[in-house]
């Protein structure tokens, strides 16, 4: 499944809207359903609009009817082994747990997989 994740997460990257940053971002969920959900950064020239890549799949996966992240693909043309950052972290979380896997990718597949519980620890909950 991994693999499948970071397919469609390169995928995704291809449709970066990266105009400012020129900095490609992709990202690929496996939902509670099985389906994949995948997205890119769309920036905005007021830049503080733009969304990240796991924003996007994330509104791909919630707007289709599913509220579970099991899985997700990261992967930034630019840079190996990228990670969400701190916003990211927080919006799967919403919709992960503690055992949801993050799967860290390379131009070449996935070089790293933790746990959203290492990557976000004690994040914020009601
Ligand atoms: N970006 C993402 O898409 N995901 C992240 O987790 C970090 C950053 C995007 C935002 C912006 O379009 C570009 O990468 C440079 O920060």
């Amino acid at each position: 499944m991994a693999d499948k994740l970071f397919d469609a997460a390169r995928k995704a990257m291809a449709f970066a809207h990266v105009p400012y940053s020129q900095f490609p971002v992709g990202a690929a969920i496996l939902a509670g359903n099985g389906e994949v959900f995948s997205g890119c950064n769309v920036e905005n020239a007021a830049y503080p609009e733009g969304c990240c890549a796991e924003t996007s799949a994330i509104s791909a996966m919630v707007g289709s009817g599913q509220k579970q992240i099991t899985e997700i693909a990261v992967i930034a043309e630019k840079k190996a082994r990228a990670t969400p950052c701190g916003g990211c972290r927080q919006r799967i979380a919403e919709f992960g747990s503690v055992e949801t896997l993050v799967h860290l990718c390379d131009k070449t597949g996935v070089v790293e997989t933790i746990k959203l519980g290492d990557l976000l620890p004690r994040s914020f909950e009601l």
